[in-house]
């Protein structure tokens, strides 16, 4: 059964449900199975294709909706058949479209994904009208973050919609959680509107220039990290499975969930997703990461980036004690 078709929500009734606010893109991905990734100057013949619903945003709102939240979604699409594809998709996860813009100068975001057998990809990624996301289209959906018991930030739109997004939300009392996705260095202004920060090892070295590839070096990252200002640190690392920094200094290693690895595109995505639940149904933040590591260990196990984003079901029963 594709994911999507899950309607019940892990038995949520629509009042027990958290609100989850997600600012952010949307795109269309063309991703290509292949042996490997071409080398400059070369063409490799692939194995398989597909289109799917993708972006950070999206991806993230999808999670959410399918972890049990009711979902607002606050982001730009073309008006295009793709901007169709990605609206299509996301209301029929039940998410709210109130605040999504439909930008008449620039298409649809676009992803080309390349995966490799063992499930490794890399992207590249054309914003197109996530790039015009502004200021002004925030301020116009301050009403659904405000009403949001958490919000959901990533970085493939513009800094200044993400700054905006994440001051309304603190004014508001709404938690902020920031996907710093994809790679880049950031202000502390907005590091210190975070409640909660979940860079991958990529990320962090970006951020902080630790390598965490060590339980030393994580450690020491997720330290810096603090000291710019983020509340609490959620390191992921893969196989590896997580960090947790807590604002008390106490750090706790989350395992990961052993899976059979078959296309880990937007994994962090279905983690940040289910973080957000529940974090927002008001669940400790050990208990939320590892739901989150649960759901990311999942997302590996399907092809594509919206196919791949688990049902509340399917988070729970990985979960569950083995009878
Ligand atoms: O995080 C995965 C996503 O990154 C893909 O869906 C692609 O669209 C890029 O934005």
């Amino acid at each position: 059964m594709d994911r999507s078709e899950w309607g019940e929500r892990g038995g949520l009734s629509a009042m027990a449900r958290p609100r989850v606010c997600v600012v952010g893109s949307a795109n269309v991905d063309l991703v290509f199975s292949a042996p490997r990734q071409p080398l400059p100057g070369e063409s490799v013949s692939g194995t398989a294709f597909g289109m799917f619903i993708g972006g950070k945003g999206a991806n993230q709102a999808v999670a959410a909706a399918r972890a049990g939240a009711h979902v607002d979604f606050v982001g730009r699409l073309g008006s295009d058949a793709f901007g169709n594809d990605v609206a299509g998709a996301l209301e029929q996860e039940g998410i709210s479209l109130k605040h999504v813009t439909r930008d008449t100068q620039e298409g649809t975001g676009v992803a080309g994904v390349v995966v490799e057998p063992d499930g490794t990809n890399a992207i590249i990624v054309v914003p197109r009208a996530n790039g015009r996301l502004s200021d002004k289209d925030v301020q116009r959906a301050r009403g659904a973050i405000s009403a949001a018991g958490l919000l959901l930030l990533q970085l493939e739109v513009s800094l200044d919609a993400t700054l905006a997004a994440a001051r309304v939300a603190r004014r508001a009392g709404v938690t902020v959680v920031l996907n710093p996705a994809p790679a880049r260095e950031l202000p502390d202004a907005l590091l210190q509107l975070a409640d909660v920060i979940t860079p991958n090892e990529t990320e962090t070295r970006v951020l902080t220039g630790i390598d965490a590839g060590t339980p030393e070096g994580a450690r020491a990252a997720a330290q810096a990290l603090r000291q710019r200002g983020v509340g609490t640190v959620l390191l992921t690392l893969g196989d590896r499975g997580a960090l947790l920094l807590p604002p008390d200094g106490n750090a706790l290693e989350v395992p990961s969930f052993p899976v059979r690895v078959v296309d880990t595109t937007a994994a962090g995505d279905a983690f940040c997703g289910a973080l957000g639940v529940a974090m927002a149904e008001g669940r400790p933040m050990e208990e939320a990461a590892r739901f989150a590591c649960a759901a990311g260990a999942l997302a590996c196990t399907v092809m594509g980036a919206g196919p791949s984003l688990p049902p509340r079901l399917e988070i729970e029963r990985l979960l569950a004690p083995a009878p």
